[in-house]
């Protein structure tokens, strides 16, 4: 048996930079309420979302992804050709196949990154922050890219009540490259396929297009969502998650400086610090009145503007975590870069 090198790590991961691409267009609740019978009063009173923002037709995937991507970098203070893998987590590439992180990888000017995208909806982000840690401390990559990004305006059906007002579209991003010391804690995942039908595309492709025995729908399969359950479950289960991250890194909650949940819905986000028992100085990002539930990418964009208005700062404490279909989690404590 021959000898195979084992490759070497850094000792340690941490996030470099932050990026992030919000879309020009705002669209305020009065624009939605009137194709689902809502209010704007009911949106923010069940939601806490004041306005949202859709992409235009120039502004796709690539192009917001791109655009987070590059400030991430120079933040980072590297360049594209030092990022070995390329991590796309999104729901809303609407090509089946193949992914869109090479398009990306190459526009930016990396130098044949691996590349690839991640299917775990609204926590493919930290899912992604997991992977990068772990390529980065095994060797697998020197500085990996991940970015969230959406435009659930695509596949959402604006008369459903029940999804219309919430969903968005953005991108952000991160690198995650070597450190000295601990800059990314462990992860704290899993999923529960018991659940898999709270959150979901609608029909799958072949029932779109139909067969000899049955016609096709010839709608686009969009995403459905029973929410009550869906705000039962990430309100309780997910903050004991939570806490099972701060633990794993060895902290509490008093060690924290800064909350960035997965930005679903204020509730969601109020009810997760209070049985969470956070401390009333740990700062909570509510990045959701502003921008709506982008999936992905809501993460990257709450850290961002929690950085940009100075609410978290260079070596903060910040626990992450994302939620969604599935149905999938994951949390992590990180340094804040
Ligand atoms: O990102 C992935 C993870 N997603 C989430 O975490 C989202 C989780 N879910 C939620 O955020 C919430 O469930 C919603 C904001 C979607 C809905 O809030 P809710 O408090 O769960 O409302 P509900 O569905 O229980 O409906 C309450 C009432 C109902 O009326 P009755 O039966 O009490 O008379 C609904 O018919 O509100 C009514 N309703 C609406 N009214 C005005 C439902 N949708 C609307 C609407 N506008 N859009």
């Amino acid at each position: 048996m021959a000898p195979i090198g084992a490759g070497a790590g850094a000792p340690h991961s941490r996030i470099m930079g932050v990026g992030a691409y919000r879309p020009s267009r705002i669209v305020p609740n009065s624009e939605v309420v009137d194709a689902i019978d809502s209010s704007d009063e009911w949106i923010q009173q069940r939601s806490g979302i004041k306005q949202r923002r859709f992409a235009t037709d120039e502004e796709t995937i690539q192009m917001m992804s791109v655009a987070s991507s590059r400030i991430a970098i120079e933040r980072a203070g590297i360049t594209p050709d030092q990022i070995d893998c390329v991590l796309v987590a999104t729901v809303s590439h609407l090509l089946q196949t193949p992914a869109i992180a090479p398009a990306i990888a190459t526009e930016l000017g990396t130098e044949h990154a691996a590349a690839f995208d991640i299917s775990a909806a609204c926590a493919g982000f930290c899912h992604g922050v997991a992977l990068g840690s772990d390529m980065v401390r095994g060797g697998s990559a020197r500085h990996v890219l991940v970015i969230g990004v959406e435009r659930l305006s695509d596949i959402t059906d604006m008369t459903d009540r029940g999804t219309a007002f919430i969903f968005a579209d953005g991108a952000g991003a991160v690198v995650i490259g070597p450190s000295q010391t601990p800059g990314i804690g462990p992860v704290v995942w899993g999923s529960d396929g018991e659940q898999y039908d709270l959150i979901r595309q609608r029909e799958d492709w072949r029932d779109v297009v139909g067969s000899d025995d049955s016609p096709g729908s010839g709608v686009m399969p969009h995403l459905t969502m029973q929410g009550n359950p869906v705000f039962r479950w990430a309100s309780f289960t997910m903050a004991k998650v939570a806490l099972e991250a701060l633990d794993a890194a060895g902290v509490t909650a008093a060690d924290l400086d800064v909350f960035v949940p997965h930005q679903a819905n204020m509730r969601i986000i109020d009810a997760m610090a209070r049985s969470m028992k956070l401390p009333e100085h740990v700062r909570i990002a509510r990045d959701v009145a502003e921008q709506g539930n982008t999936s992905a990418a809501s993460v990257p964009l709450a850290l961002d503007r929690m950085i940009e208005e100075g609410d978290a700062r260079s070596g903060d404490t910040a626990l992450l975590i994302a939620f969604g279909a599935g149905l999938a989690y994951a949390a992590q404590v990180v340094t804040v870069p």
